[in-house]
């Protein structure tokens, strides 16, 4: 029998953890803050970003959008960017991805004060993630630390485990790898120059495909019993499908994301989490 993991049960619990935990830092004097830059009118980012501040509201975290729209220029950003680190409110910074097209994302990015950056995208805390260092002060990446925990909660070992990562993005792909490794995965990172892919996927007890490509895993490509997590979130005849093609995957697999209700869940609560690791390392 295949077990479908339920990224959205499992991030509810999280997030009621998180919840507690919020109660203790109020005692303290100052709850979690968390603040989202969100510019221009992109629908799918408008979204999320709604998500990351109901949950945070929901939490007790203070939370803040400040919305712009795409006319902002580069500087005006890096001004709201330099108030927001120089504000001991503020404990979390994110700016909502994609940025448009005049400004500069790796500018903007490294203008984060990296104890601050609790998306993980900072080169100060992918060099410490890469290098494996600091892990009590770095940051790392919601979808692949969402990943990560799916995993641990349901008792997935790791360790020995051949994982296969499909994509080499530097918000999911690259850092999941790294994640793996640290845990003592034997990791293989394929994408699209990879030469047969199907040979590479076969052989993965742990199968995480983040492409961006609607169903691009074909169910043939699973090995029997594998761990299957789907990160994509591709909308298809106004239908969401992640980047495996479903019923196929699950017919061989051990344990299946499905998508929604998977790993997108896992995302926005592990930024909560992340936000309080940055109250922790800030204090009152
Ligand atoms: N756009 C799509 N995914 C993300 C994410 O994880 N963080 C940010 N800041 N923007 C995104």
């Amino acid at each position: 029998m295949t077990k479908i993991i339920d990224g959205k049960a499992i991030a509810g619990q999280i997030r009621a953890e998180l919840k507690k935990e919020v109660t203790h830092f109020k005692e303290e004097g100052r709850e979690p803050g968390l603040t989202v830059i969100l510019v221009g009118d992109n629908s799918a980012s408008q979204t999320y970003v709604k998500f990351k501040e109901r949950a945070a509201t929901e939490i007790g975290i203070r939370s803040e959008v400040i919305k712009k729209t795409d006319e902002i220029s580069q500087e005006e950003l890096l001004q709201i960017i330099a108030g927001l680190n120089a504000d001991r409110k503020v404990d979390g910074i994110l700016v909502q991805l994609p940025l448009p097209a005049h400004i500069d994302q790796k500018v903007v990015l490294e203008a984060i004060d990296p104890a601050k950056d609790v998306d993980g995208f900072h080169p100060i805390n992918t060099g410490r993630l890469f290098s494996g260092q600091d892990q009590e002060r770095r940051f790392e990446a919601c979808t692949p630390l969402g990943i990560i925990e799916l995993l641990e909660r349901e008792g997935i070992e790791i360790k020995g485990k051949k994982a296969v990562v499909v994509g080499r993005s530097n918000i999911v792909g690259k850092p999941v790898a790294h994640l793996l490794l640290e845990r003592h995965a034997t990791v293989t990172l394929c994408h699209s120059r990879t030469k047969d892919l199907a040979r590479e996927t076969r052989q993965a007890d742990l199968l995480i495909a983040a492409v961006g490509r609607a169903q691009f895993i074909a169910g043939d490509m699973v090995k029997e019993g594998a761990v299957v997590i789907d990160v994509g979130i591709n909308r298809v005849d106004g239908k969401l499908v992640g980047d495996v093609e479903y019923e196929g995957a699950k017919a061989r697999a051990g344990y299946i994301t499905p998508v929604p209700g998977g790993v997108g869940p896992m995302t926005i609560a592990l930024l909560m989490k992340n936000t309080l690791k940055a109250r922790k390392i800030h204090g009152v």
